[in-house]
């Protein structure tokens, strides 16, 4: 079938895209941060954690990604045999493009003469291959405490590429680990005097912030937790009112999986800019087109594979 009658198609519901890929032999994994149709048509919704664990133990041939592009790539390092698909090439992160890996080897050349030693590279997983295989270990923001405290105490820790994440991991830790200086644009935006009127207003809420958020906004929440951790806490609660700080996206699942409490996406600064520009890339019309076409197609440079799987592996073997 021609892409040009594709578009002109009219997209399925999202179980019957389900079982179209089901029948066709592609698995759909989505990031909790795509919209509700997108998570309705994936076989298996999760954070980054759980999608990079799903994707190395799936055995799948083919996985079609939602998600954005660093995540693809993970899924196609642990799963070197499957054809690895995403709705949009272009659906990229900002705080992967923050850490580009000529400047980590760069800095850590400059690092390793400076301290008199090298010290070891811990990457938050939201980076490229190229980044991945350029440092030691990654971890996730579900795992991030445990990767770090992997570490001997001696050894001085360089953290890429999130100076939140990593400044939010000094503080809890009272460790003193290098950042690099990147951060997501969406998590930036969130502002502390929004969510204190929020706060004012909704009496008796719970802030949960990702550690992505800057340290005005963490200070001001009651939890900081990845996404994974966030669903865990609001299936535990009842009848709570949740402030939600981070991709509002998530709210979709929280909302089905814990209907028993309320949620309120944390407003930016200036706009209701918490939705990824990135993920919001990957529309039904996209993934439908994906599925149909098996491309466009992920790839990682073989020189990149090898290395970034034991960064990855070494993490997947502590959590
Ligand atoms: P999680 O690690 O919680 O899945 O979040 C990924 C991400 O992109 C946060 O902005
Ligand atoms: Fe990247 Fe931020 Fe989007 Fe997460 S929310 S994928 S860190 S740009």
């Amino acid at each position: 079938m021609q892409s040009e009658e594709l578009t002109l198609l009219e997209v399925p519901e999202p179980e019957a895209i389900r079982d179209w890929a089901t029948e066709n032999g592609i698995l759909i994994l989505a990031h909790s941060y795509q919209d509700g149709f997108l998570q309705e048509a994936a076989h298996f919704v999760g954070d980054s954690l759980e999608l990079a664990r799903k994707a190395a133990s799936a055995g799948a041939d083919a996985i079609c990604f939602a998600g954005v592009h660093f995540m693809a790539e993970t899924a196609k390092i642990l799963c070197p045999d499957a054809r690895v698909f995403v709705p949009d090439m272009d659906a990229g992160c900002s705080l992967a493009e923050s850490c580009k890996a000529e400047d980590l080897i760069r800095y850590q050349e400059h690092l390793t003469k400076k301290l008199g030693k090298r010290p070891v590279t811990i990457a938050y997983v939201n980076c490229t291959a190229a980044v991945k295989a350029a440092c030691d270990i990654i971890c996730t923001s579900g795992n991030a405490r445990q990767v770090v405290e992997s570490v001997p105490e001696d050894q001085p820790i360089l953290f890429v590429p999130d100076k939140h994440l990593g400044g939010w991991l000094n503080e809890t830790l009272g460790i003193d680990m290098i950042l690099w200086d990147g951060a997501c644009e969406v998590h930036e935006l969130f502002s502390v005097e929004t969510l204190n009127v929020m706060k004012a207003e909704n009496p008796g809420s719970i802030v949960l912030s990702h550690p992505e958020c800057p340290k005005p906004v963490r200070d001001a929440s009651d939890h900081i937790l990845g996404t994974a951790g966030m669903l865990k806490m609001v299936k535990a609660a009842q009848g709570e009112t949740f402030l939600i700080g981070t991709e509002a996206n998530l709210i979709y699942r929280f909302e089905k999986e814990a209907p028993q409490n309320t949620y309120l996406p944390a407003p930016g600064a200036s706009c209701a800019c918490n939705i990824c520009p990135y993920m919001a890339l990957n529309t039904p019309e996209k993934l439908w087109k994906c599925l149909h076409e098996r491309g466009p197609e992920v790839t990682v440079a073989a020189e990149h594979m090898e290395p970034a799987r034991r960064s990855l592996q070494r993490m997947l073997d502590i959590v």
